[in-house]
């Protein structure tokens, strides 16, 4: 039976090419291929400076670091994302504090992060999720109010616009990942954006041992480089992420046609302020453990399906003790959302032996 994925890596002779150069060349650790792929990419983002790091995790603490996120600050993140948009401020020696998310989007409710402000919060991260952009200018204006950063997690929503502006050009700092299922891709990688000539400063030494020049360090850093053959594959990636990006767009339109009509699914939403990137195709499922039945039912017919994610953060044992406010909506999220196969290596037939199956199970029950 063949296996329709749910993500996978589109790469394939352009990137083996870019690569076998690199190998060639005999320069693998970090270099001007490195410098390209930073080059390029704040282009195409339209920022000052991006600087790559070793994936996503790190950009996350690291753009905590630039801040100067610490000891007894406070930092306002979904309830519902990723594990290391929160584990990162722990790591960065702060609190993470959880805000509720708005259920049309997936992403921070402005409303929720108003009400979780004090004394010591010092800055914000609005996960784009599944790469729908977050909720900008609300964010933003509260964030003028308290005097607070804001950091974009843009691990998701390479491409992704909010009103215009490429998501990781909008908050202080935009930190995204190129894992290897994200829609760029270096297999494993991560990159800071910022308009900030001071931050951009802190990151070229911060991950490079603080290493001003060769053998003299001016503060601890770590090694946080990526190599020239990821930034190879990266700059591949780049160059064909529009092309990859509209391909998401168009499976997405088939999901909608197909599955449209099914009034226990609630589809993805794309707001009218934004530009849609589908990291994920992630669909609400109506009903008492029917999400947990399709997805099996999925399963057994060959078909990869995702629940990103089963749990909210607060109910990570890892991350428990930091709830101050229940968060319903990440709650009632975890249990009814499922993603479906949404990767630009999907042919239409896929897609639509994807659609059949939904609409055999629903037919059945
Ligand atoms: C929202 C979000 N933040 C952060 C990360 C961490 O990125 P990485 O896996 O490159 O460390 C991911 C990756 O899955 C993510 O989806």
């Amino acid at each position: 039976m063949k296996v329709i994925k749910v993500n996978a890596p589109f790469v394939g002779e352009d990137e083996i090419r870019a690569v076998s150069e690199v190998i060639r060349g005999g320069m693998l650790a970090h270099g001007s291929v490195v410098e390209e792929f930073e080059r390029e990419f704040a282009k195409y983002l339209g920022v000052p400076h991006l600087l790559t790091v070793s994936n996503g995790t790190v950009a996350l603490y690291v753009a905590l670091k630039a801040l100067g996120v610490g000891k007894d600050d406070e930092v306002i993140v979904p309830d519902f994302t990723f594990f290391a948009t929160a584990s990162t401020v722990v790591l960065a020696g702060a609190t993470p504090v959880f805000a509720d998310i708005d259920l049309e989007t997936y992403t921070i409710d402005p409303v929720s992060v108003d009400e979780l402000i004090t004394d010591k919060t010092k800055a914000i991260i609005a996960v784009h999720l599944y790469g729908h952009p977050a909720e900008m200018d609300e964010i933003m204006q509260i964030a003028k109010e308290h005097g607070l950063h804001i950091i974009e997690d843009c691990a998701q929503s390479h491409g992704a616009e909010y009103r215009g502006m490429k998501t990781g050009s909008i908050g202080d700092i935009g930190a995204f990942s190129f894992y290897a299922t994200k829609n760029l891709t270096m297999g494993e990688g991560g990159a800071i954006s910022t308009k900030s000539r001071d931050i951009a400063e802190f990151v070229k030494l911060y991950r490079n041992h603080g290493q001003v020049r060769r053998y003299y360090h001016e503060m601890i850093g770590w090694n946080f480089r990526i190599t020239n053959i990821q930034a190879a594959i990266g700059l591949q990636q780049l160059r064909k992420l529009d092309q990859m990006n509209s391909r998401r767009r168009e499976i997405a339109n088939i999901y909608r046609e197909e599955l449209g009509a099914i009034g226990s699914l609630h589809l993805p939403v794309e707001k009218s302020w934004a530009s849609h990137v589908y990291h994920q195709f992630t669909v609400w499922v109506e009903g008492e453990g029917v999400r947990d039945r399709l997805a099996e039912y999925l399963r057994k017919h060959g078909v990869q399906v995702g629940i990103h994610y089963p749990r909210p953060l607060h109910a990570q044992p890892a991350l428990r003790k930091y709830l101050r406010k229940p968060c319903p909506n990440a709650e009632r999220a975890s249990a009814h959302v499922l993603s479906l196969p949404m990767h630009p290596g999907l042919s239409n037939d896929d897609v639509l032996t994807v659609t059949k199956l939904v609409k055999s199970f629903f037919e059945s029950t």
